[in-house]
Order: structure tokens, then C-alpha cells, then sequence
């Protein structure tokens, strides 16, 4: 069988390699991929936006089956154009991928269907944004409306922050067309929690339950980033939250879409606070997550490409989909500097290792050699029966990674250490 993904960051690498573990899987396609060189496994220099080459790409290669995996090519409507080709794509399609693709859109549809969110109001207006905030109990968060690489949203502890961020998205148009509009949302306290679930349209089976670690630096402070290490399971998802989240959001959130006529197939992400045993969604995204790929597709038995073919064909209930008991941790090491300004073409060497696997993010290969070419360079998942041995052996590993001003948090998964010592 011939494969081809869209993407080519970490997540895709994730993906790839769990297919290669089907020996069917005869040649991937990777437009563009990580450019690393790897059995079964052929990049193309093709963007994941660039329509035109992607579409002439596919007409001259025999596919058998294709998958979308970033956010921008799904809601610009990828899937929609390889199915007009008659390649069956995993993924949402153009109207489905709105889900992620306008938060004013998905905060509407879960008012209107009843799934818990935070309270929110929408403006296309900075004035009355401006106005509402009198009404507000800081701090609140502002949300551009569209796509904008992981930055568009903005936690205001004061009113001059609030009302410098409404002018920034609206008026100075931030994130030109995806901040002209914006959400004012309640803020939340509580335990994050990620849940990618593959839904067929009608039914849904979700991966284990993880922890994503946004922020740049140790002790969740600075920068909000993609993300920068993620540990499974996540210990905050107990039996008591799994049965609110089967009961309010997974299944309410699959019928709304199929009600609204936007049946939902491939990976939808929800993104969760817990708080006193109950959840609230935060966002949903079209898609993996990036690192949650790599710390949960590793704990999955079951056939990859079977999943995901079933998935396509609105046929999920026909394959099973085993967890892993085990446990995960996945770090991220970054060139410093991200999530803002850093160098790149840093040569990186990588000495034996042991415990981990190893997923290519921002990374070339010239020759035999490995350089850094982007802010999230690699990351490294470890399993193992254990949360803190899966931890102890991803930090061993990594001693054994160099490149010039390398980065990772030093603290990824302690969090979710203290709450099982606490045996919440
Ligand atoms: P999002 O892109 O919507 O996932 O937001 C990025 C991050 O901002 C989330 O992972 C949360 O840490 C934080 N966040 C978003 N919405 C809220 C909220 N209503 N209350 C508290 N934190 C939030
Ligand atoms: N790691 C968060 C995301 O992929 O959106």
C-alpha cells in the first residue's frame, strides 16, 4: 500500500512511524516531511498549503490512501480536494475542520448543544470589546477567532491589558483575517487535560488521556509555546471525569456536528480544564496533537492504518482500539531562544539511545548529517510501567543529544508526579 501525509513536524514523524509498524505499508509519501531519510519513507519538497503541487503530486503517483495532519490544510479543505480525486483521506473536511478552524463558530456550537465551556462573548468591534470589559472579572482571556499558530490567545490580568490586546487582534489586525474578530472568555482555574479521540461521524474511540506542557519555561511560566513535553496518562483524568466527559462532551460533541450537517471524521483533540471533578472545553482541534502524538500514539496496540482507514469510512465500530497500560513521556529539546527568535543550521549529534524513541520536528539532513532548521527540533518519548521511570529515562536520554543553545524544561511531568504522590 502506498501512503501519503500531509505534515512535517513531530506529530507526522509519530504517525509515520507507527504505520511503518504494518508491514502492507509499502511507500509513504511525506510532503514535505522532516527530511530525514528513512526506510519506506520518501519527502517531497511540497508545502502543506500548496494546493496546486499537491493535487498535480497525486495524479502522478499511484495513492491508496492519504492523511491531513496539520490544522491549516484541514481547514482550508485538503480533505475535500484528495476526495475529489477519489483517494480516501483521513481527516475532517473543509466544513468540519471549522471546528477548530473558528473559535466563534465551536464556543456557538457548544452553547447551542449544551457541552460545558467557559462563558464567553464574541466581538468584530474593538469599541463595544472595549465597552464589555467593564463587565468583566479579571483575568479574562482573549482568543483571536481563526488560526494563528498557537498565539492567539492572550490571559489579561488587568484592564489595560485587555484593552491593548482587543486594539492589537482587531484593529492592527494581529493575525490579519483570524483576529478581526475575537472571544472574551472567562478565565479557568483547574487541571488541563488533552483527549484525542478518533470519531468516524458517528461514534468515537478515544487514545489515552495526557498532559500537554505549554509554556517555555519550567514551572509553566513565559511564553506559551506548541508545546513542550507531554506525559500519559494524565493522573487529573480519573474514572469520575472520564464518565462526565463520556456523559457532557464526547458523544454530545459528535451528535452537535452531525446535527449542524458537518459530520466529524478523524482526530478530534479536546482540549479540557478539570475542576472539582468536572470538565469544561477549553478548544477542540481538527487534529493530533504536537507532542501529544508522539507520547500517545506510542501507547496504542492496535493497527494504526486500520484505525484510520475505518475512521475514514464511518466504520470505527468494525476495529478495536487497545490501550497500553503503560505509561509515556515525551520532551521536546528546542533551539534556544523559541517560541521567538533563534538560530538554525546548528549541527546536532546524537550518541546512543537507550530507552527513547526519537521523533524529527524542525530538523535537515545534508548528507549523513543532522542540522537544526526550525524552534521545536526533536523529542524523545520513553514507555515504561511507570510515569516516574518513564520520566528518570527520557531525562537519561537526553544527555545524550547536543546541538549549540539546546533547550528542553527540566521539569516535564513533575506535576503530574505530585498529584499521584497526593493520591488525588
Ligand atoms: P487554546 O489555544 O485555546 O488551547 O489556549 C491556549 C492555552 O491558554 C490553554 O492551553 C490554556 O492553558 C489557556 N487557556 C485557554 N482558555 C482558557 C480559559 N478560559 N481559562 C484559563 N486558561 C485558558
Ligand atoms: N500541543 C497542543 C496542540 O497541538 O495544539
Amino acid at each position: 500500500m502506498n501512503i501519503l501525509i500531509i505534515g512535517g513536524g513531530g506529530r507526522e514523524d509519530a504517525i509515520i512511524n507507527k504505520l511503518l509498524e504494518n508491514s502492507e505499508v509499502e511507500k509513504i509519501f511525506a510532503l514535505p516531511g522532516t527530511g530525514v531519510k528513512k526506510d519506506r519513507v520518501f519527502n517531497f519538497d511540497i508545502d502543506a498549503t500548496d494546493f496546486p503541487r499537491i493535487i498535480e503530486f497525486c495524479k502522478n503517483h499511484i495513492i491508496d490512501f492519504a492523511i491531513v495532519s496539520p490544522d491549516n490544510p484541514l481547514v482550508l479543505g485538503l480533505v475535500d480536494e484528495l476526495e475529489k480525486l477519489n483517494i480516501l483521506t483521513f481527516g475532517p473536511n473543509k466544513r468540519a475542520a471549522i471546528i477548530e478552524g473558528s473559535k466563534s463558530f465551536s464556543k456557538e456550537l457548544m452553547k447551542k448543544y449544551n457541552i460545558p465551556t467557559a462563558a464567553y462573548q464574541s466581538f468584530s468591534d474593538s469599541e463595544l470589546a472595549i465597552k464589555y470589559l467593564d463587565e468583566c472579572k479579571f483575568p479574562i482571556v482573549i482568543k483571536a477567532d481563526g488560526l494563528a499558530l498557537g498565539k492567539g490567545v492572550v490571559i489579561c490580568e488587568s484592564k489595560d491589558t485587555a484593552k491593548d490586546t482587543i486594539i492589537d487582534f482587531i484593529d492592527n489586525k494581529k493575525f490579519s483575517k483570524s483576529s478581526s474578530k475575537i472571544i472574551i472568555e472567562e478565565f479557568l482555574t483547574g487541571f488541563e487535560v488533552s483527549i484525542l479521540a478518533f470519531c468516524d461521524g458517528k461514534t468515537l474511540k478515544p487514545l489515552v488521556s495526557s498532559m500537554d506542557h505549554k509554556r517555555i519555561g519550567d514551572g509553566d511560566v513565559g511564553l506559551n509555546t506548541g508545546g513542550m513535553g507531554v506525559i500519559a496518562p494524565n493522573p487529573y483524568y480519573s474514572d469520575k471525569v472520564k464518565t462526565y466527559c463520556e456523559e457532557n462532551i464526547f458523544q454530545k460533541t459528535i451528535d452537535a456536528m452531525r446535527c449542524e450537517n458537518r459530520e466529524f471524521k478523524g482526530c478530534l483533540y479536546f482540549g479540557l480544564i478539570i475542576e472539582n471533578e468536572k470538565a469544561k472545553v477549553i478548544e477542540y482541534n481538527c487534529r493530533f496533537g504536537d507532542p501529544e502524538a508522539q507520547t500517545v500514539l506510542p501507547l496504542l496496540e492496535s493497527d494504526l492504518l486500520s484505525i484510520m482507514m475505518a475512521t475514514s469510512k464511518g466504520e470505527i465500530d468494525k476495529v478495536d482500539v487497545k490501550l497500553s497500560n503503560k505509561a509515556a513521556c515525551n520532551l521536546v529539546v528546542a533551539s534556544g531562544g523559541y517560541p521567538t527568535n533563534y538560530e538554525k543550521n546548528k549541527k546536532i549529534t546524537i550518541k546512543s539511545l537507550t530507552n527513547s524513541k526519537i521523533y524529527f520536528a524542525g530538523v535537515k539532513q545534508q548528507n549523513d548529517q543532522l542540522f537544526t532548521n526550525g524552534g521545536r527540533v526533536l523529542s524523545l518519548t520513553c514507555v515504561s510501567d511507570s510515569l516516574e521511570d518513564a520520566i528518570n529515562k527520557v531525562y537519561e536520554d537526553v544527555k545524550n543529544i547536543d546541538f549549540e543553545k539546546m533547550y528542553y524544561r527540566k521539569d516535564i511531568g513533575q506535576k503530574a508526579l505530585l498529584n499521584k504522590k497526593l493520591g488525588k
